[in-house]
């Protein structure tokens, strides 16, 4: 039989299959994962940047893959709920924080996003490459609308995403890839069309250090949107 699935590039995520949902492709990508025993999580730089003059208080994480950020929150006084589709991560993520001491101040919760979100509003909603080749544009343009509910008024929306490829990648990224590259301005439209007032406080592309799988280095953009809702 002739394989008609996308070629994956090196480094990247692999295609969906016909009949995966997002917990399947996505339990079966952490799963694929390998850990090594002296794995620490560890938060995402550019979030520690943005939230580090933030008063803590409660802090929703969407899509927290292996908890560096959500750990890391926990540690600077947030208390955190962390979400994602993936029961296998979120057990990886759980491990990890008991070990970090901070254990009890995040609760992990099972979510497919496109369905259900936790209940409540926080003062501070991260979404970190929040990236998924199983989510259309339709399904994600929800995501991060239903997701703009959840920012208390007075609260921070803060939005990391890819919206380049590394620069060591050689070969052409397939569509499923280059579909998942969104620019803020299209989040912010996304966003701007649920209730509340938002004002940008931070809306940059910043570009940063690379290493592919065999270790090449490089660079790549990723673009940073840190919003408030006013009320
Ligand atoms: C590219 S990873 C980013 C993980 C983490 N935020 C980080 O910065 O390392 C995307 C994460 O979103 C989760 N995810 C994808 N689709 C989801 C959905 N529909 N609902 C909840 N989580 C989802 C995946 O399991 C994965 O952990």
């Amino acid at each position: 039989m002739t394989d008609t699935s996308p070629k994956r590039p090196r480094g990247t995520m692999p295609a969906p299959a016909p009949t995966d949902t997002a917990k399947t492709y996505w339990d079966g990508f952490h799963q694929s994962v390998r850990t090594p025993a002296d794995w620490v999580a560890r938060p995402n730089p550019l979030l520690v940047d943005e939230v580090s003059g933030l008063q803590a208080g409660t802090a929703l994480d969407l899509g927290c893959g292996a908890g560096g950020d959500a750990i890391w929150l926990a540690q600077n006084g947030w208390r955190v709920t962390a979400v994602d589709v993936s029961a296998a991560v979120l057990a990886k993520a759980a491990t990890a924080a008991a070990r970090a001491g901070v254990g009890d101040r995040i609760d992990w919760q099972e979510h497919d996003l496109t369905r259900s979100l936790p209940a409540g509003t926080f003062g501070l909603v991260t979404a970190q490459y929040l990236h998924s080749p199983i989510a259309g544009a339709a399904e994600r343009e929800a995501v991060f609308a239903s997701a703009a509910t959840t920012v208390a008024p007075g609260g921070t929306f803060l939005v990391i995403s890819h919206v380049g490829f590394p620069t060591w990648l050689s070969e052409q990224p397939p569509d499923y890839l280059t579909d998942q590259l969104v620019p803020n301005s299209v989040i912010l439209d996304w966003v701007r069309a649920t209730p509340g007032t938002w004002t940008v406080d931070v809306d940059k592309v910043v570009t940063r250090d690379s290493t592919g799988p065999a270790g090449e280095t490089g660079t790549a953009d990723d673009a940073v949107l840190r919003i408030r809702r006013l009320h």
